[in-house]
């Protein structure tokens, strides 16, 4: 494992079934995206509980317009970055476009992400028939499993750009059959990205897995952000629903802090940062 830092807790490892357990509490889930060992060293010590390597390193580390020219080698690679700075922290790794197009190649590639990079659970987008069959695949077969609904970026061209997902009531009726299809299939946990609060608040009560918002309100179990996003790294515009925890502050490790002291107490998102 890679040096910790000076002040790492020692703490129980984050594991599956504990982030259920953790819901049942009703104590909240802190979620961020890494890309590597010194990132994750960091999120360590601050007890981040899952660290993601999202496929969103496309966009903030390659600078790429979207997630989709991501390989699942360049997955494998900074998967197997951030597990040498975990330790107790649970890591999740993305299953990058066109990864989970079946059952066997989802398989194969989940194998690689977990023997390889580290994964103790893979994320892949979407919750039609064809990804619950996958989801299913892999639960089948131990492979804990993350779903991702609402804003999927693999979807960018289909969707014609990034926008807040279930605005309408057909919308919001299909976002909720996917979300109890997927928990259904198997899926350990979901990710809801831009979509409304009310909807977002509605399915976490309606299902037993947790569920980690990114834009899509308070009421979801944990929250994650883009961590480039939230230290205000990201060039350009920084989402709405995000915050850079750098202002104010000395360190990326005080950031990280107060990220997950905010979210654990429920003052992060806060109003500012909920868009309707
Ligand atoms: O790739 C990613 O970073 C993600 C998060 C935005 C949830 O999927």
């Amino acid at each position: 494992m890679y040096a910790q830092p000076a002040d790492a807790p020692k703490r129980k490892p984050v594991t599956v079934p504990g982030l259920r357990a953790m819901k049942a509490r009703g104590e909240k889930i802190v979620v961020l995206t890494c890309y590597d060992a010194s990132f994750a060293a960091h999120m360590e010590a601050a007890g981040v509980d899952v660290a993601l390597v999202g496929d969103s390193l496309g966009n903030v580390v390659q600078g790429q317009s979207s997630t989709v020219p991501v390989t699942l080698d360049q997955m494998v690679y900074h998967a197997s970055l951030v597990a040498r700075g975990l330790a107790s922290t649970l890591q999740v790794v993305d299953l990058p476009f066109m990864q989970y197009r079946d059952p066997a190649t989802a398989l194969a590639a989940s194998a690689r992400l977990m023997a390889e990079g580290g994964a103790a659970m893979v994320k892949l987008e979407g919750g039609a028939d064809w990804a619950c069959e996958v989801i299913a695949a892999l639960t089948i077969r131990d492979i804990p499993v993350c779903a991702h609904l609402g804003l999927t970026p693999q979807s960018v061209h289909k969707m014609g750009g990034y926008r807040m997902q279930g605005k309408t009531e057909d919308a919001a009726t299909r976002l909720r059959a996917e979300a109890r299809a997927v928990e259904h299939a198997g899926a350990e946990l979901l990710v809801l990205e831009s979509v409304p609060a009310a909807l977002a608040g509605e399915i976490t009560r309606e299902l037993a897995i947790p569920t980690i918002g990114i834009g899509a309100g308070a009421d979801c179990d944990g929250q994650v952000l883009v961590t480039y996003d939230m230290l205000g790294i990201t060039p350009g515009r920084r989402p709405k629903f995000s915050k850079d925890f750098l202002v104010g502050r000395g360190s990326i490790r005080e950031a990280i802090d107060a990220y997950a002291d905010d979210v654990r107490a429920g003052r992060f998102p806060g109003p500012e940062q909920i868009a309707g």
